[in-house]
């Protein structure tokens, strides 16, 4: 996985536990888990397992739902982190429908070596749209982080059924999509 993922983990980590929280994790990893890394380099996902693990010991938080809070805080920063290829789509759906043919082509070329999940969508009659993900990384967890992330970004509610998943034995995820209405501000 891309440093700039484990960038990210850590700012999440500091911003939601504070920094006393990200040395005990540190000290709860192997050591070889703990190196500084850098954004457009490559580092073994399992160091992300080790920290993400670490992560919940220290927060007592299970981790489904760690990893589905990360991905959420992971769509804000990779928008800001690049805000030119987050700012092409008019809204949700056209985000959605742009990850595999836009979004992840401009990053497999900011970040060489990269290794992004295939992400498509059909869209329905109805209006709803089944995304498919499939990656061997299995992580439709954080995919569902970040589908919170994008409700969070456009002001939008994005009911899933997710029906068909790769760790019930599914070549690949299905998520079925409705998209509400803005949300009243909170
Ligand atoms: C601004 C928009 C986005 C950017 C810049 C971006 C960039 C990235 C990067 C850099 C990675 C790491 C690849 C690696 O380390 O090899 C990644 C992985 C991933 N992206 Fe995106 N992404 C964006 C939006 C999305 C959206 C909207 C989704 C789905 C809702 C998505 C789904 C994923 C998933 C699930 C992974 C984890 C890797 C895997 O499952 O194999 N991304 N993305």
């Amino acid at each position: 996985m891309k440093g700039v993922i484990f960038n990210l983990f850590e700012e999440f980590i500091v911003e939601t536990f504070g920094d006393e929280a990200w040395e005990k994790i540190l000290d709860a990893s192997p050591h070889e888990a703990r190196e500084v890394r850098v954004g457009p380099l490559t580092y073994p996902d399992g160091h992300l397992l080790h920290l993400v693990g670490a992560a919940c010991e220290v927060s007592g938080l299970p981790p489904e739902k760690a990893v589905r809070a990360f991905g959420r805080f992971l769509f804000g920063g990779l928008a800001r982190k690049y805000p030119g290829i987050a700012s092409q789509f008019a809204g949700p759906r056209e985000m959605l429908q742009g990850i595999d043919s836009v979004i992840h082509v401009e990053v497999n070329k900011l970040l060489p070596g990269a290794e992004t999940p295939r992400v498509l969508c059909q869209e329905h009659d109805d209006g709803s749209l089944t995304l498919t993900y499939e990656s061997s990384r299995k992580m439709c967890t954080l995919l569902e982080g970040l589908l919170d992330g994008l409700e969070a970004h456009y002001g939008v509610t994005v009911e899933r059924r997710h029906d068909v998943c790769m760790h019930q034995g599914a070549p690949r995820c299905e998520l079925r999509l409705t998209f509400s209405a803005a949300r009243a501000a909170a």
